[in-house]
């Protein structure tokens, strides 16, 4: 989850380099360091926290050099400070990791006992080590990367520079992602596409296993074997222009409203408006009037969304649907057959748990959907199709406007699943195309509740827990809006399905506790009713989220009502998020948190 660059030029790189890690931060902002080559030697600035920090440090002691390194952390092993910064380095080389080495407790022992000496409490110094001992015994630098790695165990990117090699960059990849990029008479290593866009749109993924070794005149590629192996460059769509805030505080609200806009651009892309229909953009992967199961996986957000789409895969196309955070499937030895199908749903397409299951229902013979949004991120190209959410990049960490573009595309696959298994009638895919085409404007009309919302926020942001409460598919988003108020407020915050609450999470409730209630105006809003009136008569302050007929039915004395449009309840999830996105922001902006980043948090997790 840190992010790493690598550049090896012709004029001084330690700007580029900090400009390439300020795309990267969304990864992890504990800390930040790079380090050239100044006439034939290794130098080093690192500095404890933001990146701001790290180019502060830069303006007073800057660095030489045409060859070096970056690295934004999220920290795994050992604590924060600037001494855990990397590159970490040794008298032969610097290097920047992303991931874990998990054998790090071993090679450490291994190498202490041959006299090296450790400085930092992290697992990657190992690597400084191992590959310098291998130096130390007379290999040339290629030579000894090509040694260490296969003694590595787990997950890696890695960039390595070279005390006196100033036309050498290393680059190696095992389950975290890597890109080569191309310049004239340069060349760049990096995370991701995204990072090298001010320099280059000419990139090589690096496939799992390989490494590289690159010069300023070129590159050449090895996999695992050792062997010489050739790997396609392509265009990048990534944009080059720094992403910006526009007229908002924080990137979050920036994306919170744009939402109506990039769900109607989704949605655009996967319905035939004129002939009411889905028209999905490319094949599936599979024949869905054989197919017996659906398994979903993802994390956090994205594990929501799934969970949303399991309720609408289930009542479109009438077809069971098994789900689990990814984290937890891919360990459960689950039994797949061939006759179902794969769904992963990830932003980022690079987080390591959602992989692993693509990778494991792959092995056992399945076909795979993603639902994602980095078109060129390792889960949409591993996939063996990608339905891809049209969000743009999403800078927050707090995910937002990709959770309702991955909704928009979950709902039009359940109709689109629906229709191919005779399921759903043509009338009935009608109404169900219609009521989402109204969605995006309904989001904007949600969006012009902020005002009250800031104030409701206000009152929630002196609370130290909160409830959220929903049925239906309005639990999943009861789960999605704690987790939002949680992870950017640091308020605890839990969501419960509202039928669930008498069998214990009841006790939790008094005086003190606002409990946030998601209930549209659907089959089972009565029974939401039932459960509030539990809420209120043992005093507990409600929050709803309903429209007004909705409300006033109910005839409980709220604490507060965000009065949503009305609107017909199938897709209610997609337009009721904005809402609950928009407590959360407004009730950590309140408090002075950093919205955008988060402690403790990175955007894009490659670890396990
Ligand atoms: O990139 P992904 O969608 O696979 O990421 C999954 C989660 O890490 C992500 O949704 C995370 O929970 C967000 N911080 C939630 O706002």
């Amino acid at each position: 989850m840190c992010g790493i660059v690598g550049i090896i030029g012709r004029e001084p790189v330690a700007v580029r380099l900090v400009e390439a890690l300020k795309r990267l931060e969304y990864r992890g902002y504990d800390s930040a360091g790079i380090a050239t080559l100044a006439s034939g030697r290794l130098e080093r600035r690192r500095a404890e926290g933001k990146l701001r920090n790290l180019a502060a440090r830069l303006e007073t002691e800057p660095l030489a050099g045409v060859v070096g390194i970056g690295h934004t952390r999220w920290a795994t092993h050992g604590r924060p400070t600037e001494n855990n910064a990397h590159p970490h380095a040794s008298r032969r080389l610097a290097v920047v990791h992303n991931g874990i080495i998990e054998n790090f407790r071993e090679l450490r022992e291994e190498l202490t006992a041959k006299g090296h000496v450790f400085a930092t409490e992290t697992d990657t110094e190992v690597v400084a080590h191992l590959v310098t001992d291998e130096m130390d015994g007379g290999l040339a630098a290629e030579a000894a990367v090509a040694a260490a790695l296969p003694r590595l165990k787990g997950a890696f990117a890695l960039a390595f520079i070279f005390q006196g090699e100033n036309d050498l960059l290393i680059g190696a990849r095992q389950g975290a992602p890597l890109a080569v990029g191309y310049g004239e008479g340069e060349m760049f290593l990096g995370s991701d596409a995204l990072a090298l866009a001010p320099f280059t749109d000419s990139i090589t993924y690096l496939e799992d296993g390989d490494w590289a070794v690159l010069t300023r005149d070129g590159v050449s590629f090895r996999n695992a074997a050792g062997e010489t192996v050739s790997r396609a460059r392509q265009r990048s769509q990534a944009s080059a222009f720094l992403i910006d805030k526009g007229n908002h505080r924080h990137f979050m609200a920036k994306e919170i409203h744009e939402q109506p806009e990039v769900v109607g651009r989704t949605l655009a892309h996967y319905l035939d408006m004129s002939n009411g229909c889905v028209r999905l953009p490319f094949e599936l992967p599979f024949d869905a009037s054989k197919m017996t199961r659906v398994t979903l996986a993802a994390c956090g957000t994205a594990y929501y969304a799934g969970l949303i789409g399991k309720y609408w895969i289930e009542r479109y196309a009438r077809i069971p649907v098994e789900i689990d955070v990814a984290s937890e499937y891919r360990y459960r030895e689950a039994p797949l057959d061939s006759s179902g199908v794969m769904i992963v749903v990830s932003q980022s397409g690079e987080t390591a748990d959602t992989l692993a299951c693509l990778r494991y229902a792959k092995q056992q013979g399945q076909k795979v959907l993603s639902v994602v949004n980095v078109a060129t991120s390792t889960i949409a190209r591993e996939s063996d199709a990608a339905a891809l959410t049209l969000a743009g990049p999403e800078i927050g960490v707090a995910s937002t406007k990709a959770f309702t573009c991955q909704l928009s595309v979950l709902a039009c696959l359940a109709i689109a699943i629906g229709r191919a298994r005779g399921v759903l009638t043509p009338e009935r895919e009608r109404e169900l195309v219609s009521d989402l085409i109204a969605v995006p404007g309904l989001m904007a009309e949600a969006t012009k509740r902020e005002p009250q919302i800031e104030q409701v926020a206000a009152a929630l942001s002196k609370a130290s827990d909160v409830l959220y409460l929903g049925r239906g598919t309005s639990f999943p988003l009861a789960l999605e809006g704690a987790l939002k108020l949680k992870e950017i407020s640091y308020i605890h915050a839990e969501g419960y399905a509202a039928g669930e609450l008498k069998h214990g999470p009841i006790a939790l409730i008094d005086e003190e506790m606002p409990v946030i209630v998601i209930a549209p105006y659907d089959s089972v809003y009565e029974k939401t009713v039932s459960n509030m009136q539990e809420v209120a008569a043992r005093g507990g302050r409600i929050i709803l989220i309903a429209d007004r007929r909705a409300a006033n039915e109910a005839a409980i004395d709220f604490q507060a009502v965000v009065a949503m449009p009305d609107m017909a309840p199938d897709f209610a999830p997609i337009v009721y998020a904005v809402p609950a996105q928009m407590l959360a922001y407004h009730t950590a902006v309140a408090m002075g948190k950093d919205v955008d980043q988060p402690r403790n948090l990175a955007k894009s997790v490659t670890v396990e």
